[in-house]
């Protein structure tokens, strides 16, 4: 028996049948996966959970795929550690960072790609492609190398090279578009119809949104069963926020955990925060931003798929959603990669700036248990760190040419009393 029973709409409340579908015919609303929960209580249990190897397959009953794929990259259960030292920088005294940019492509988004990939094979795609802000193209590409299928991956043509760079390096073929991604997304429903293509969060999207409640159960399995207080998580289309909510309501629903209101405070940057700003404003649809303008491009969506019910989410929790600018999270990455030894994305940053944001306003307090998702990898947006009153050290291509020292000893003490911070020629 399957444990997948079909689609449903997520407006309306249609069903539909387990498909490559993502709207509904009747009101073209949004699609979401439905389960046989009979079934899914019947194996699931944290005993059996705890025996599984480790992976975002040990949850597969919570997963709209019937069987683990045979070929696949090792995605998931990534550490939480803990946040002392920032934390007290932020006056929160239980602090968690969980930190997923040490999944196979360095991003979270090799979550959502294995299971939708998991079901592409399983519905019969050869291909897969994705509309990208920049690291969906890069755990696409990879997902496809590992299971042998083709990948195009479309993305502005304005994001980091380094995950230019890296998709690339999977094979994939990667398609730079003059338009956001707002633009490339409406394109991605052509192609998809007219190539028979398998774009993970556009015709996939149903199955793909899925694989983000992977990081609550994880989150909550390493708290020891348990849910935080606060879950802080960065807003690009919104599918993370809504769906790491969805998960903990899961557990719940089985017995894995007690229950808890677990408040969720969403991010955004102010170059591009269309839900924070409906947040702000009290209004239940967020406006679309047409020219996102932002350092933190992977979350540069301006018409969230997801607004509407992170809105919901962030009012009926008692949470918030903040709107950071560029410069505070060009600083907290500093601060988590100078306090904790992490090297975040952007998304990282932008993510603990609305945790600083959230405390200011009493959102957050401080006796609170704090889980903070980094979902990316620093190594992804290393120019974000650079200075931008002009880098002493680094030009466009690497150190400075003339700035460095003599490889001697005598060099080195000479540089080290007129100590400055990058040595002079
Ligand atoms: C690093 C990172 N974090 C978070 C997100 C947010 O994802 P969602 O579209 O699920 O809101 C993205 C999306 O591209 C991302 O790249
Ligand atoms: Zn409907």
């Amino acid at each position: 028996m399957p444990r997948v029973t079909g689609l449903r709409c997520r407006n309306c409340g249609a069903g539909v049948p387990t498909g490559p579908s993502y709207v509904c015919a009747a009101c073209f609303g949004p699609l979401e996966v439905t389960y046989d929960e009979t079934a899914i209580a019947a194996t699931l249990s944290r005993a059996a959970i705890e025996a599984r190897p480790q992976g975002i397959w040990r949850y597969l009953e919570l997963l709209p795929v019937e069987q683990p794929p045979t070929r696949s990259l090792p995605v998931g259960s990534t550490p939480l550690e803990r946040a002392d030292r920032l934390g007290h920088a932020l006056g929160i005294e239980r602090l968690w960072l969980k930190n997923d940019s040490l999944n196979p492509t360095l991003s979270f988004k090799d979550r959502v790609v294995a299971v939708a990939a998991a079901r592409a094979i399983e519905f019969g795609f050869d291909t897969l492609a994705c509309a990208s802000t920049g690291n969906l193209a890069g755990a696409v590409a990879a997902a496809a190398a590992a299971a042998g299928l083709r990948a195009y991956v479309f993305v502005p043509a304005d994001i980091e090279t380094a995950k230019v760079r890296q998709a690339l390096a999977y094979g994939a073929t990667l398609v730079p578009v003059a338009g956001t991604y707002d633009q490339i997304n409406r394109l991605s429903l052509e192609i998809a119809d007219e190539h028979g293509w398998a774009f993970v969060n556009v015709n996939l999207r149903p199955y793909y949104a899925e694989g983000s409640k992977t990081l609550a159960y994880e989150v909550a399995e390493q708290l020891g069963w348990r849910l935080p207080d606060v879950l802080v998580a960065p807003i690009a289309s919104g599918s993370l926020y809504t769906k790491v909510a969805r998960g903990f309501a899961e557990l719940v629903r089985y017995g894995l955990v007690e229950p808890k209101d677990v408040r969720f405070v969403g991010a955004q940057p102010a170059g591009c925060a269309p839900v924070a700003s409906a947040f702000a404003a009290g209004v239940d649809r967020p406006v679309p931003v047409r020219e996102p303008r932002t350092i933190v491009k992977s979350l540069a969506i301006g018409d969230p798929a997801d607004g509407p019910f992170a809105l919901r989410q962030a009012w009926a929790t008692g949470g918030s959603i903040e709107s950071v600018p560029d410069e505070e999270t060009s600083a907290a990455m500093r601060r988590i990669a100078t306090l904790e030894g992490i090297f975040t994305e952007t998304a990282g940053g932008c993510t603990v700036g609305a945790i600083e944001r959230a405390r200011e306003r009493g959102v957050i307090r401080s006796g609170d248990e704090v889980v903070a998702l980094l979902t990316g990898n620093g190594m992804k947006t290393p120019e974000a760190m650079d200075d931008p009153a002009g880098d002493a050290l680094f030009d466009g291509d690497g150190i400075r040419a003339g700035v460095r020292i003599p490889a001697t000893y005598d060099a080195f003490e000479r540089w080290f009393e007129g100590r400055e911070d990058a040595p002079a020629a």
